[in-house]
C-alpha cells in the first residue's frame, strides 16, 4: 500500500493530541484507498457534504465522467403543454377512503398522467461539469496510459494520481474546499508545456432518468442547453444555461495558460498551459452566482488538510487493527471508508441522496424516511455539527407545507413528506403518500441530541417540530370503537412498501415507533413545564398492541401467511422494534420471548437476497441488544451486503452503487457496539478481539 507519497502534509505536533489513545492517523491512513485501474461503478471523490466531485484513475474525469454534484444544483424540465395539465397545480392526485372518509393523497392520477409524471421527474439533481485530460491525439483511452496508480488520502481529503502516456509522467493532485463548491488541481508534466496535454471542460444535459448511474447526464444533446465562456489574463467564467436553471464554473490558473471553446458545436473547452509551462494548478469554484471569489489551490489544499484532520482527530474512534481476526479488520475498513464517504456524500446542509453526490437515483431527491438511517450516526459518533447542517433546520423549513399536507387530510400537526427536492415537495406517489414511519424522525433525532445537549436552547430549537409531530401523530391514529384501541392505517405502507395498503394496520414496527415518539413528546412538555395535549396522552396509552404471528413480531395485524416464503421479503422492520428503539417506557413491556423468536425467525426464514442495506445493520442491532455479539457480526459481514475496494456500499439487485444507507446503518451498528446503549454501556465486540474504542455518545 502506497501511504507516504505526498508533498503536502501538514504533520501535527503529537503532544497537542496527548489526549487521544488511539494513533488514528495511522489506523485511518492504513485503509487509505489505492487503485490502478478506474472502477467501473464508482469514483474516488473528494468533497465536503455539500459538493463532491468524483474522479477516475486519472484524478479528473477524463475516460468515465463521474460526477461533480451539489446541494444547489437542480433543473426542471418545461411542464407539459398538454391542455389542462400546464402547471403544477393541474395536479388534483387521488381520493381513497380512509376509516369512512374520502382523503386526498398525493399520487399519480392516470387521467392527469403529463403532470403526475412531470411532478415525479423534475427538479433532478444537475452534474454540474465533467473535467478531464484533453490529448492532443483523438484515439487517447484509458488502456493506452501506463504505470497508472492513484491514492486517496483519507487523512487529508487528497487524491493523487500518476500515470504516464507515451512514456511522459503526469503526476496529479485534486483536492475540494471544506467550505465552497470548489476543487483545486495540480497538474505537473513535460505534455503540459509541448501542448499535447489540456484540460477539457464540458457539459452534460440532464436526463429524465429515474437513475442516472453511473454517470449523470448526457453530452449529445448540445442544441437543448447554452455556455458561453468569458475568458481573462488567469482566470476564466463558463457560465451554463439549463432552461431556467444557471449557473457559474470560475477557472483560476497560475502560471500563464489560455482557455478556448466551445469546440464546434459542443459544449467543450480546453485549457491549454504556455509554451514552457510544465507544472499548472486550477482552482475551479462551481456557484449560482457570477464573479465568485474562490479561494487559490494553495488555500484549498491547506483547508482540506486542516478540515479533514480535524474531523479524524474529533468524534469517537474505534480501533480495531489489535484484533487478528480477519473479519475485525474488514469491519475496521469499512468503518473508516464509511465515515469519509458519509462525511463527503452526506453531511449536506439538506439530507443526501439514496446515491449521495455519486450519481442520481430517484431524480437526486431525498427520502425523508431514510434520514434517521442516513444521519443518527453523525449523533452516536458525536459530530454533531455534521447532523446540524440538515437537521432541525430542513424540519423547520419544511414545517409549513407539512403543516399543509396534514391539514388538506383533515389531520392536525405536520405530516412530513417522502420523496422531497430542497423546496420540500414531496414527489406524487403511492408507496410515497401512505409511508408513515418517517413521522417519530424527528422526535428520535430530537431526543439523542437532548441528551448530549440537555439546554433550553435543546428544547426550544426543537419545539415547534416536535408540537407539530406529535399533534400529526395523535391525530392520525384512528379511535376503533369495537376494540377501544387507537389503530395505525388503513391506508398505509409499512416499511416494507409491499403489502396491501387497503389491509395494512397496525404495523409492529410503526405501532412501536408511534409509541416511543409520544413517550420522548411527552417528556418534552414536561422538560419545559408545559402542559401536556391530553390527546397524546391518551393515544399513546391506547395504542393497539403489537401484532404477532407464531410467537414472533407480524408485519401487520393480521397479515396472512406471516411466516411463510411468500411474505418474508423486504425490510424485516420488526427486528427495528428492539434493533432501533428502546425498551418502551410506557405500556406493557416488550415479550422478550417473542423479541427473540422474532430475531429467531427472522434469521432462520427472512429472504436476505430481497434485502436493502439496511436491513443488515438494523438486523445487526436487534442481535447485539439480544446479546448475540457472534450474529451481530455475521450480518454485518453478510455476503449480500457489500462494500467496494473504495468503501462504497453496493446496490445489488434493487438500486445502482452506491446505496449509501448501508454505510450509515453500518456506522450506526458499529457505534452501537463500541459505544452501547443505555444500561449496556460496551463495548460489545467478539471476546477475542483486541478493541480499543473513544469518545460515543451512548444510544437509547
Ligand atoms: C493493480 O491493482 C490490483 C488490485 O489492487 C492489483 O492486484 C494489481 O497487482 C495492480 N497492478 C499493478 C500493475 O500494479
Ligand atoms: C422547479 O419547478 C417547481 C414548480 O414550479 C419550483 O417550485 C422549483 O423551484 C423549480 N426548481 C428549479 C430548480 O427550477
Ligand atoms: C385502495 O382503495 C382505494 C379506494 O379507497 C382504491 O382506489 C385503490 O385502488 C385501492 N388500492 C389497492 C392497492 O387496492
Ligand atoms: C445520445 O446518445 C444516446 C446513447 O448513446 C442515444 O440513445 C440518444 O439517442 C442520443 N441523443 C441524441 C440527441 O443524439
Ligand atoms: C377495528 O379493529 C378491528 C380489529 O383490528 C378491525 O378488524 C376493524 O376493521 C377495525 N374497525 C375499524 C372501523 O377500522
Ligand atoms: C421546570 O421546573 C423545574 C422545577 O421547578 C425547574 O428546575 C426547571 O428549571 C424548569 N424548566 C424550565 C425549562 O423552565
Ligand atoms: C410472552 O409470549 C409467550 C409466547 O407467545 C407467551 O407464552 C407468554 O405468556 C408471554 N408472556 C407474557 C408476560 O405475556
Ligand atoms: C414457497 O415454498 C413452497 C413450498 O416449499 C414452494 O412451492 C414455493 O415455490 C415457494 N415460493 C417462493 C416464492 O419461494
Amino acid at each position: 500500500m502506497l501511504l507516504y507519497s505526498f508533498p503536502f502534509w501538514l504533520i501535527a505536533p503529537r503532544g497537542i493530541y496527548a489526549a487521544c489513545g488511539i494513533d488514528r492517523r495511522h489506523v485511518v491512513r492504513s485503509f487509505n484507498p489505492h487503485r490502478n485501474a478506474s472502477s467501473e461503478t464508482t469514483p474516488l471523490q473528494v468533497g465536503n457534504g455539500n459538493f463532491a466531485f468524483g474522479v477516475d484513475v486519472t484524478g479528473l474525469q477524463t475516460f468515465s465522467p463521474f460526477a461533480t454534484m451539489s446541494t444547489w444544483g437542480w433543473h426542471n424540465f418545461s411542464l407539459p403543454t398538454t391542455s389542462g395539465q400546464t402547471s403544477v397545480d393541474d395536479f388534483s392526485g387521488l381520493d381513497w377512503w380512509t376509516h369512512g372518509r374520502l382523503v386526498n393523497y398525493n399520487q399519480p392520477n392516470p387521467a392527469e398522467s403529463d403532470i403526475s409524471n412531470w411532478l415525479i421527474q423534475n427538479p433532478q439533481r444537475v452534474n454540474l461539469a465533467t473535467i478531464g485530460f484533453s490529448f492532443a491525439e483523438d484515439d487517447v483511452t484509458e488502456e493506452k496510459l501506463e504505470d497508472k496508480s492513484q491514492t486517496l488520502d483519507l487523512w487529508t481529503g487528497q487524491i493523487s494520481s500518476a500515470f504516464a502516456y507515451n512514456g511522459t509522467p503526469v503526476e496529479v493532485e485534486t483536492w475540494a474546499d471544506s467550505s465552497s463548491d470548489t476543487i483545486g488541481i495540480a497538474i505537473e508534466s513535460e505534455l503540459l508545456s509541448g501542448g499535447s496535454l489540456g484540460v477539457f471542460f464540458d457539459f452534460p444535459l440532464p436526463t429524465r432518468n429515474k437513475f442516472d448511474a453511473p454517470f449523470v447526464g448526457v453530452f449529445n444533446a448540445t442544441d437543448q442547453h447554452i455556455t458561453s465562456l468569458q475568458a481573462g489574463e488567469n482566470s476564466a467564467t463558463i457560465r451554463h444555461d439549463i432552461d431556467a436553471t444557471s449557473y457559474h464554473v470560475t477557472v483560476s490558473w497560475e502560471p500563464s495558460a489560455k482557455i478556448s471553446g466551445p469546440l464546434d458545436g459542443k459544449h467543450r473547452y480546453i485549457l491549454k498551459s504556455s509554451q514552457g509551462v510544465n507544472k499548472i494548478k486550477l482552482s475551479v469554484a462551481f456557484s449560482p452566482a457570477p464573479n465568485t471569489d474562490a479561494p487559490p489551490f494553495a488555500g484549498i489544499a491547506a483547508a482540506s488538510t486542516a478540515w479533514w484532520e480535524s474531523f479524524w482527530r474529533s468524534g469517537a474512534f474505534i480501533d480495531l487493527t489489535g484484533a487478528k481476526s480477519p473479519n475485525a479488520i474488514e469491519l475496521q475498513r469499512r468503518t473508516i471508508l464509511s465515515q469519509y464517504l458519509t462525511a463527503v456524500n452526506s453531511a449536506s446542509s439538506y439530507p443526501p441522496q439514496e446515491s449521495g453526490l455519486v450519481n442520481n437515483g430517484w431524480y437526486g431527491k431525498f427520502h425523508l424516511e431514510m434520514i434517521l438511517w442516513h444521519l443518527l450516526h453523525f449523533a452516536r459518533w458525536n459530530h454533531f455539527p455534521l447532523l446540524r447542517r440538515s437537521v432541525p433546520t430542513m424540519y423547520s423549513k419544511y414545517l409549513d407545507s407539512s403543516v399543509d399536507r396534514a391539514n388538506l387530510q383533515g389531520y392536525d400537526g405536520a405530516r412530513w413528506g417522502k420523496m422531497t427536492d430542497p423546496t420540500g415537495r414531496s414527489a406524487p406517489g403511492e408507496i410515497n403518500s401512505l409511508l408513515i414511519w418517517q413521522q417519530p424522525h424527528p422526535l428520535y433525532f430530537a431526543e439523542i441530541e437532548y441528551r448530549s445537549f440537555p439546554s433550553e436552547a435543546t428544547l426550544k430549537s426543537w419545539d415547534d417540530i416536535l408540537t407539530a409531530t406529535a399533534d400529526f401523530m395523535a391525530s392520525y391514529a384512528f379511535y376503533n370503537q369495537s376494540t377501544g384501541f387507537y389503530d395505525l392505517g388503513p391506508p398505509m405502507y409499512p416499511a416494507s412498501e409491499n403489502t396491501n395498503p387497503n389491509a395494512t394496520i397496525n404495523p409492529a414496527f410503526e405501532l412501536a415507533y408511534w409509541r416511543f415518539g409520544l413517550d420522548v413528546a411527552i417528556k418534552w412538555k414536561e422538560r419545559q413545564n408545559t402542559s401536556v395535549p391530553e390527546k397524546w396522552i391518551e393515544v399513546r396509552d391506547n395504542l393497539a398492541p403489537l401484532p404477532i404471528a407464531e410467537d414472533a413480531f407480524a408485519v401487520y395485524e393480521g397479515i396472512p401467511n406471516m411466516w411463510e416464503n411468500t411474505t418474508v421479503q423486504d425490510h424485516p422492520a420488526m427486528s427495528a422494534v428492539f434493533g432501533l428503539l428502546p425498551p418502551p417506557s410506557s405500556g406493557p413491556p416488550l415479550n422478550m420471548t417473542i423479541v427473540k423468536n422474532t430475531a429467531d425467525k427472522i434469521r432462520d426464514l427472512w429472504d436476505l437476497e430481497d434485502c436493502w442495506g439496511w436491513d443488515f445493520p438494523m438486523l445487526a442491532m436487534n442481535s447485539l441488544r439480544l446479546g448475540d455479539v457472534d450474529q451481530a457480526v455475521t450480518y454485518l459481514l453478510h455476503p449480500l451486503f457489500e462494500f467496494d475496494d473504495a468503501g462504497y456500499p453496493v446496490g445489488g439487485s434493487r438500486v445502482p452503487t452506491p446505496y449509501f444507507p448501508g454505510s450509515s446503518s453500518f456506522l450506526l451498528a458499529m457505534a452501537m457496539m463500541a459505544g452501547g446503549w443505555d444500561g449496556e454501556p460496551g463495548p460489545h465486540f467478539p471476546e477475542s478481539w483486541n478493541v480499543q474504542v473513544e469518545g460515543f455518545v451512548p444510544g437509547l
